[in-house]
């Protein structure tokens, strides 16, 4: 019972209480976001009301995460004998350089930043509550990389996402006192993002990044090997430069699902 209070509160701002909601008067006034945080609430709520009947506390294990497919293309399979090993929901910025010097140019990506937060329960518990967080975390924006908790919910940091170069992600899953490991990655394959997912933040309506399947490049630590970015939020530029600065930086949320041996 104390588990099941805690899993779901750690996804509501304040344990049980109502929520504060602390978003700029811009985006609430957005119907497309009140109805995002409107829906997570009513979800959250849910979650709340079945707790309280429950006899036995759920368990927190990943072994009961599954990770959802992308649709109507599947990314490539996990590959077989590796183990879940951590999911996080990432919420940064995509980064974009634009030639301004060039009436014609399009954006060109140049890596992103995020923090990781530790969805692990919630991806072993639940599932729907999970897969709606990325849209919900894109309506708040984080205060700096080291935010403690993801807002609206209590998920606590456990690393972050930056590129090492402009071909190399790397995750960093050492916050929180554990060291998971660090997953300097490559890009094995993408898929564009469902139809119908939300397009952007605010003023930021360019669409969602791809799903993605990434394999370790040397140097991988905590046995990590493959880590899918799905359930992707925001994060696209837009489709020319025009009335672009020579760099900016686009917000985006997602999960990431790490895979081990
Ligand atoms: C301008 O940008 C377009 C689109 O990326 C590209 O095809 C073209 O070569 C660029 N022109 C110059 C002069 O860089
Ligand atoms: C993206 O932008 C942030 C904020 O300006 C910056 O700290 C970060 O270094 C940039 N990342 C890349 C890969 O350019
Ligand atoms: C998030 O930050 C961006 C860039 O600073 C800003 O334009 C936007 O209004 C902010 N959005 C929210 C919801 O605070
Ligand atoms: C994630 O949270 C769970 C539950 O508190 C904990 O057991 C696990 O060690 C955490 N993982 C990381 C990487 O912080
Ligand atoms: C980027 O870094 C990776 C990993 O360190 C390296 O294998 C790759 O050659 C680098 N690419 C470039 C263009 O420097």
């Amino acid at each position: 019972m104390l588990s099941q209070i805690w899993i779901v509160s750690a996804l509501c701002a304040g344990a049980l209480a109502a929520p504060t909601l602390t978003y700029s008067a811009g985006s609430a006034e957005k119907p497309a976001d009140m109805k995002i945080l409107s829906d997570y609430f009513q979800m959250l709520g849910k979650k709340i009301q079945a707790g309280k009947n429950m006899a036995v506390a759920p368990v927190c294990n990943l072994d009961n995460a599954k990770m959802p497919a992308a649709s109507p293309t599947p990314l490539p399979d996990v590959t077989e004998g590796l183990f879940l090993k951590h999911v996080a929901i990432g919420r940064g910025t995509q980064n974009y350089t634009c030639d301004t010097k060039n009436a014609t140019a399009i954006p060109v990506a140049t890596g992103a930043l995020a923090t990781l937060y530790n969805a692990s329960c919630v991806a072993a518990s639940y599932p729907d509550l999970l897969a709606a967080l990325p849209d919900v975390a894109l309506q708040f924006n984080l205060t700096d990389v080291n935010q403690a908790s993801l807002s609206p919910s209590n998920l606590v940091i456990s690393g972050h996402h930056f590129f090492s170069n402009g071909t190399t992600p790397v995750f960093t899953l050492n916050s929180a006192g554990k060291d998971l490991g660090t997953a300097p990655c490559q890009k094995n394959a993408a898929v564009p993002a469902p139809a119908g997912t939300t397009k952007g933040q605010g003023n930021q309506g360019f669409g969602t990044v791809a799903w993605l399947k990434l394999t370790t490049r040397d140097g991988a630590t905590g046995g990590l090997q493959e880590v899918y970015r799905i359930n992707t939020a925001g994060g696209n530029p837009p489709t020319s430069c025009t009335g672009m600065p020579a760099s900016f930086e686009v917000q985006y949320a997602a999960e990431y699902w790490f895979y081990a041996v």
